[in-house]
């Protein structure tokens, strides 16, 4: 493991005793408190930070998470929520000896609507699962991303996870109906609704979309899914300058309009992570610059018709210099696998770097270069990919293990770079416990304040996945 160890000063919680113990196992019961071998509900999914906790606790019921929390309020004892663990800010592991509460076992699917698209499951709900019943009904949840067969529903709304079709779906703040939420001193609050329209005062669900379980336990969600498409294609391309990349997107969204579901970017070491690591074949090779573009629509012959007249224009102009085109299921998937893989190829390079930044489109990809520049042979690997579509750069800086060389090198100066061209320091993945220190580079002191008093209203005693996003 190559966690790095950071000092954190132990806030003023109580500590377990025997007594609590006994409470929470006739809560749960024996078989789902989990005291020994807790290693993987320790360690984040990147390796980079490790908690102490010595208790997991795994409820069936939003009855069970409230006599939990309850508990734990009137006690004092510090709680980490806890989803599939795919986050990548060390949110979802707990920094001291918080008891981690997972949400595994609350895993139904409510109800999906095959007329109006309306889903509704507990939070633990894995997306994949929600997804493949969703398909059956001929509906798609409009949300995808790689770490889909193990991340919850639960967790993707209480991170505003963004994913690969952001730019068809919009992100969860729109497409989530209603959540129900468990605070801190164990009250349920019930905002399921079944309606997108509902202006019935303030709109609290937003709170808990985002808010990475520091304003309280989410154990239900309702969403809109969208109609499956009737047809599909992804575009793999070769480009060979980032300008060729942004004349491509767009024209991608000039040809392709209303089709366009997606527009990733891969550059040459990205897709060499994956291709060498998992033993992938690339339709294509030799380029600096990848794009995955991918269409989904009503009518293959009409939106091959549109992909073809958008390819034959990129390449006329020399911006797209090779590509393969596939409406098969399979090819598909193996394209996508090409982008998806990336960050799961990384971690093995050693130690990994991540910075999930927005940017202007027109400065996306300089920040790259310059942290090429900057770290030299430092690192292992520097590359960007990521959601171009909605100007969301992923850049990762890898090398064989962490040291405090390289990590100045890179930080803070990565995240004024991104505040100085007025991006965001996390467009996707949250602040969680590794970007805390940094929130101030992408929010004013006064909306800061205005979320300490948020916190203080709705976690008077700070139960709630301390150390994290505001401490
Ligand atoms: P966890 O990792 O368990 O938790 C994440 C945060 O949410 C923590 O702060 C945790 O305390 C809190 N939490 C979890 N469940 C609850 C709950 N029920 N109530 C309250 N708080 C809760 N993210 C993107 O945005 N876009 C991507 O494209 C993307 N791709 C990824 C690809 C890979 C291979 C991996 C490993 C991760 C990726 N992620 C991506 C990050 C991650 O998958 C998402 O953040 C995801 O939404 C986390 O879900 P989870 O269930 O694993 O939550
Ligand atoms: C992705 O888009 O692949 C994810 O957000 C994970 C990452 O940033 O590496
Ligand atoms: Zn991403």
């Amino acid at each position: 493991l190559t966690q790095v160890r950071h000092n954190v000063k132990r806030g003023n919680y109580a500590t377990l005793e025997g007594k609590d113990i006994a409470f929470f196992e006739s809560i749960v019961g024996k078989n789902h408190l989990v005291q020994d071998d807790l290693q993987g509900y320790n360690v984040d999914f990147m390796r980079s930070v490790r908690g102490s906790s010595q208790l997991v606790l795994r409820p069936s019921s939003t009855q069970e998470v409230s006599a939990i929390l309850k508990y734990c309020n009137e006690r004092k004892l510090a709680v980490c929520p806890q989803g599939g663990n795919t986050g990548l800010v060390g949110g979802s592991v707990p920094v001291c000896d918080e008891i981690v509460l997972s949400l595994a076992r609350l895993d139904k699917i409510l109800h999906i609507d095959e007329i109006t698209g309306i889903a509704a499951c507990e939070a633990g709900c894995i997306l994949e699962n929600l997804d493949l019943k969703a398909r059956e009904l001929g509906l798609v949840v409009p949300l995808d991303l790689g770490a889909k067969s193990s991340c919850h529903i639960g967790g993707n709304v209480s991170t505003n996870a963004g994913g690969l079709r952001v730019l068809r779906y919009g992100n969860l703040h729109g497409s989530v109906l209603g959540v129900e939420a468990v605070l801190a001193n164990g009250d349920v609050l019930d905002l399921m609704s079944d309606f997108k329209k509902d202006n019935t005062g303030y709109h609290l669900k937003h709170l808990f979309i985002g808010s990475e379980g520091t304003l309280g336990v989410v154990t239900k969600v309702s969403m809109l899914c969208a109609p499956q498409s009737q047809a599909q294609h992804v575009a793999f391309l070769g480009l060979s300058s980032f300008d060729d990349v942004l004349k491509t997107f767009r024209d991608s969204r000039q040809f392709l309009g209303e089709i366009l579901s997606s527009c990733e970017l891969i550059d040459a070491n990205s897709l060499d992570a994956s291709v060498n690591h998992f033993k992938l074949n690339s339709p294509i090779e030799g380029y600096p610059f990848y794009m995955l573009i991918e269409t989904s629509g009503s009518n293959a012959e009409h939106d091959m018709e549109k992909f073809n007249r958008f390819l034959e224009n990129g390449m006329e102009k020399g911006q797209i210099i090779d590509g393969t085109i596939t409406g098969e299921v399979g090819k598909m998937q193996e394209i996508w696998k090409l982008r998806e893989l990336v960050p799961v190829a990384l971690i093995e390079d050693g130690f990994c770097f991540k910075y999930d930044i927005s940017l202007p489109l027109r400065e996306f990809y300089h920040i790259v270069e310059v942290m090429q520049e900057r770290v030299g042979n430092l690192a292992t690997r520097v590359c960007g990919y990521g959601h171009l579509g909605d100007s969301n750069l992923h850049l990762n800086i890898c090398c064989q293990e962490f040291t405090q060389e390289i990590y100045k090198c890179i930080e803070p100066f990565v995240y004024e770079y991104t505040s100085q061209v007025k991006g965001s320091i996390s467009a996707e993945h949250g602040i969680g416990f590794l970007k805390k220190n940094y929130l101030k580079y992408s929010k004013s002191p006064a909306a800061i304040s205005k979320m300490r008093e948020l916190k203080q209203l709705l976690d008077p005693n700070s139960i709630l996945n301390p150390y994290k996003v505001l401490n």
